[in-house]
C-alpha cells in the first residue's frame, strides 16, 4: 500500500522516529536511586489501573536499551523520542542530583548517536516525583520552579549532544485527566486543583524553556500537545456552544498562552477559577519556541452537557465509524486539519507529529510473527494525511510513531498494545510486527526517492 503514499512533500532530512516514555517502558522502578513518582503511587493503588498493572518492570528498557536501539536500527528510523524520568535524576524533586540516574540517560544518548539516531528528549511525561506531590504537586507554584531547576540539570549534562527538547508532554492529560477526571495520576477530581495545575504546568514550561536555552544555546525547544478536531453533534445552538467550549478546553487553553495570547477569556469564565497569576508570568509562558509537537489519535464530536463537569460538554459516540482497540474513532483527516490549524492560526514555523498510533489486540501466530493489517492501514492513512498537510504548506519536519514497543498504557495497563514491536512481557522477547516492517519500507522508500531527487 505504500505505493499509494506520496511523501514527496516531506523534506529529505525528515525525521522518521518512534516515541516512548520513561514510566511506560523503563521498569527498574527502585533501582540506582530512583524515587517513586505519582504513577508508582497511582498504579500501586488497587483499582486504579486495569488488572492492577504497574510499571515496576514494564519493558525492562532500563536494562535492555542497547537491544532496543538495535530494533530502531532495524526499523530504519533516524530519530527517537524518549522522556527522562525526573525521579531518577532528582529523586528529591529538588536538590541533589542522582549521578546514576543521569548516567543512564547519558549512555543512552551516546548509544543513539552512535547508531545514527537523533534523540528528541521530553523532560516531563507525567512522572512527577511523589515527594513533590506530597508537597502540593502541580497546584503549587514551587513545582514549576523545581521543574525548571531539573530541566537545567538535564540540559547542562546532555545539551552538548541533544538538540531537540520538549518541555512537557500533553499537559492536558496531567491537568484535566489527572486532576479533574481522576483517571490518571494523581487521581484527583478537583476543578480548582486542575486549573491551577494547568497554569503551573505552562509556567513550568516557560521557565524550563529559559533554563534549557541558558544551558544549551543551540537547543531547538518545543512543547507537545494532544489536540482534537472538535465537531458539534448537531446544529442546535447548545451543541455548537459546547463544541466551542470543548475546543477551548482541549486546544485553545494550551495553545493560546504559549503564543502570547493569554488564557482564553471564555474558558476562564467557564472554569470560574481564579488563576494564580503574577506579573511577568504570561511573558514567561510565551517564551519563543522553535517548533510545536502534535500528538494525534482521534477526533471528538460533542454535545452540550449542562450538568456535567467543566467544560459542560460531552463526547458522543458516532455510529458506524471505524474504531481502534481503544474504542477510539479513526479519522485521519483530523491530523491534516490540526497541522494546518497550527500553521495557519498559530503561525507554526516547524511542526512534528510527536505521537500517532493505535492499539489492537495483536495475535502472535504459531510461527511467531504478528500480522496487524489494521495498524498498517492506520499508519498509512495518517501518513498520507500528513503528506497532504505538507503539500498545503504545513512545515512538517518529522513523524514519530507511537510507539516503538508495546508498553504500560497508563490506566489501561498492559492490555492495550500500541507498539510497532510486540513485547512478550513474560520473557521480554521483542518481535517486529507487520506494521513495523511496513514502517521500515515506507522510510526506505522516502529516503530512496529523496536521494534520487538530490
Ligand atoms: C498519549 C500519551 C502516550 C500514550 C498514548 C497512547 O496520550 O502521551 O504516553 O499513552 O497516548
Amino acid at each position: 500500500m505504500s505505493e499509494l503514499l506520496d511523501l514527496t512533500a516531506f523534506p529529505h532530512d525528515f525525521l522518521w522516529g518512534t516515541a516512548t516514555s520513561a514510566y511506560q517502558i523503563e521498569g527498574a522502578a527502585a533501582e540506582d536511586g530512583r524515587s517513586p513518582s505519582i504513577w508508582d503511587t497511582f498504579s500501586h493503588t488497587p483499582g486504579r489501573v486495569a488488572g492492577d498493572d504497574h510499571g515496576d518492570v514494564a519493558c525492562d528498557h532500563y536494562h535492555r536499551w542497547r537491544a532496543d536501539i538495535g530494533l530502531m536500527k532495524r526499523l530504519g528510523t533516524n530519530a527517537y523520542r524518549l522522556s527522562i524520568a525526573w525521579p531518577r535524576v532528582v529523586p528529591g524533586g529538588d536538590g541533589p542530583v542522582n549521578a546514576k540516574g543521569l548516567a543512564f540517560y547519558d549512555e543512552l544518548i551516546d548509544g543513539l548517536l552512535e547508531a545514527g539516531i537523533t534523540p528528541s528528549v521530553t523532560l516531563y511525561h507525567w512522572d512527577l516525583p511523589q515527594v513533590l506531590q506530597d508537597r502540593g504537586g502541580w497546584p503549587v507554584r514551587d513545582t514549576a520552579e523545581h521543574f525548571a531547576a531539573y530541566a537545567s540539570v538535564v540540559a547542562d549534562r546532555l545539551g552538548d549532544r541533544v538538540h531537540h527538547w520538549t518541555t512537557l508532554n500533553e499537559p492536558l492529560c496531567s491537568a484535566w485527566i489527572g486532576h479533574l477526571e481522576g483517571v490518571m495520576a494523581p487521581g484527583l477530581t478537583d476543578l480548582t486543583a486542575a486549573v491551577r495545575t494547568s497554569y503551573h504546568l505552562l509556567l513550568g514550561h516557560g521557565l524550563a524553556a529559559q533554563a534549557i536555552r541558558a544551558a544549551a544555546p543551540g537547543a531547538e525547544i518545543g512543547i507537545v500537545n494532544n489536540l482534537n478536531t472538535v465537531e458539534a453533534a448537531s446544529d442546535r445552538p447548545e451543541d455548537l456552544a459546547a463544541a466551542r467550549r470543548m475546543d477551548g478546553h482541549t486546544n485553545r487553553w494550551w495553545l493560546d498562552p504559549v503564543h502570547g495570547r493569554g488564557f482564553p477569556a471564555d474558558m476562564r469564565e467557564v472554569y470560574g477559577v481564579e488563576l494564580p497569576e503574577r506579573p511577568g508570568d504570561l511573558e514567561t509562558i510565551a517564551a519563543p519556541l522553535d517548533w510545536l509537537g502534535l500528538n494525534y489519535y482521534f477526533p471528538a464530536t460533542v454535545t452540550d452537557d449542562p450538568t456535567g463537569p467543566a467544560p459542560h460538554a460531552r463526547a458522543v459516540r458516532r455510529p458506524d465509524v471505524p474504531r481502534t482497540g481503544m474504542d477510539w474513532e479513526i479519522d485521519a483527516t483530523g491530523i491534516e486539519t490540526l497541522l494546518l490549524r497550527l500553521t495557519g492560526e498559530y503561525g507554526a514555523r516547524k511542526l512534528y507529529v510527536t505521537e500517532n498510533g493505535c492499539a489492537y489486540p495483536d495475535v502472535v501466530r504459531p510461527d511467531g510473527t504478528i500480522d496487524d493489517p489494521e495498524r498498517q492501514d492506520y499508519l498509512v492513512q495518517h501518513l498520507a494525511a500528513c503528506a497532504s498537510a505538507a503539500r498545503k504548506g504545513a512545515p512538517l519536519a518529522g513523524y514519530f510513531a507511537w510507539s516503538l514497543l508495546d508498553n504500560f498504557e497508563w490506566a489501561y495497563g498492559y492490555d492495550k498494545r500500541f507498539g510497532l514491536v510486540h513485547v512478550d512481557y513474560g520473557t521480554q522477547t521483542r518481535t517486529i510486527k507487520g506494521s513495523g516492517h511496513r514502517y521500515a519500507e515506507i522510510i526506505r522508500d522516502h529516503r530512496g526517492r529523496a536521494r534520487r531527487a538530490a
